[in-house]
């Protein structure tokens, strides 16, 4: 049995540790958390100090029981002052109660680029029709992306395209039209794929013109493959993806790798053909969206394929050329400046 002057110490110590979990739950600021470590702590007068004081009276024979009670009692002052002061500390809005009667908090979403949606309708379309996909690299050899489409080397209509090169053979593609060569090289007609991708060219950014821009390939080639089918086929395209009502023309052009070639234009959207001053198609009235032409039969013979029995056609659109004619986009800069603003409301159309 403890001695009465042991029991009275006990008591002692257990209203020193009733008294600290009593103020501790009254806690609400760092200022009374100081109060209370210095009311238990403090070395004059803090109750750890007085017990050990109080400790001095008892018998040898009891001081170290004692001893170990305040040692407890230390312990517990410590840790509920570590774990007050960490509670008080975390930010107010961890702390908070949630209140589940406010709004949220709104998330800002992103949206798909209006350049990949447009893209995507373009697929569509051609997968409609029986076409298929195909891609290739954007960095491409002189061969592919000018020699095998039949320009020759220091052939002037290199200089139509405004080439990024790498090194004297190695250059960013100008064009997807490289693409048409390396899936002919492995597939044999019937052939009938576009080529979706990014092209470069050396060109100051404007309005109308960036350094990197994107490009959707067509190609066909089976056995009796006619000008009236790349018409048809362009046509239909074309008013699929931009309205039945649109107006549409053929232009003859040059491309080394076509046989005849035709340009086609599309009625400028952003004046409807009326304003002599427009800015988008500087009053002609039509806005050219892409090249095309039948395969040339030397293109042929470079890739193994036997234009005596086999024939083809091939475009070449600009797809974010014609998303800012059909979207009534004014700056084709606007597509890169990553404003979310600009890109969401394509998508919430
Ligand atoms: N590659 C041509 C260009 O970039 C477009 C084109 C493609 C023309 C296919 C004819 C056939 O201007």
């Amino acid at each position: 049995m403890p001695s009465p002057s042991l029991r009275k110490f006990k008591s002692a110590v257990d209203a020193y540790a009733t008294k600290l979990a009593d103020e501790s739950a009254q806690i609400r600021d760092l200022k009374a958390l100081e109060e209370l470590r210095h009311q238990f702590l403090s070395r004059k007068r803090g109750a750890v100090t007085l017990l050990f004081e109080e400790l001095k009276t008892l018998k040898p024979e009891e001081k170290p029981v004692a001893g170990q009670m305040i040692n407890a009692l230390k312990k517990e002052v410590q840790e509920k002052l570590a774990a007050l002061e960490a509670k008080l500390e975390t930010p107010v809005e961890v702390k908070k109660e949630i209140d589940l009667t406010l709004p949220g908090e709104e998330r800002y979403w992103g949206a798909p680029h209006p350049i990949r949606l447009f893209q995507q309708e373009i697929e569509n379309i051609f997968l409609s029709m029986g076409f298929s996909i195909e891609e290739g690299p954007e960095i491409e050899t002189d061969y592919y992306n000018f020699e095998a489409l039949n320009f020759p080397p220091q052939h002037p209509a290199r200089d139509d395209w405004d080439t990024l090169y790498i090194t004297d053979k190695l250059l960013l593609r100008t064009h997807t039209s490289p693409v048409q060569i390396r899936v002919m090289e492995k597939k044999k007609p019937p052939i009938r794929i576009i080529i979706p991708g990014k092209v470069f060219r050396h060109e100051t950014p404007d309005p109308t013109h960036l350094p990197m821009f994107f490009q959707v390939e067509g190609l066909v080639v089976d056995e009796g493959i006619t000008f009236a089918n790349l018409k048809g086929t362009i046509e239909h395209f074309i008013k699929r993806l931009l309205g039945e009502k649109i107006k549409i023309r053929f232009r003859p052009s040059f491309f080394p790798f076509t046989e005849p070639s035709a340009e086609v234009d599309i009625e400028c959207l952003a004046c409807g053909a009326k304003d002599p001053a427009c800015r988008i198609c500087g009053g002609s009235g039509w806005k050219e969206i892409l090249g095309s032409g039948m395969v040339d039969p030397q293109v042929f013979k470079n890739v193994n394929i036997d234009p005596e029995k086999y024939s083809g056609w091939a475009f070449g659109m600009g797809i974010d050329r014609t998303a800012m004619f059909a979207l009534g986009i004014p700056d084709m800069r606007y597509f890169f400046e990553n404003d979310l603003r600009f890109i969401r409301q394509f998508y919430l159309k």
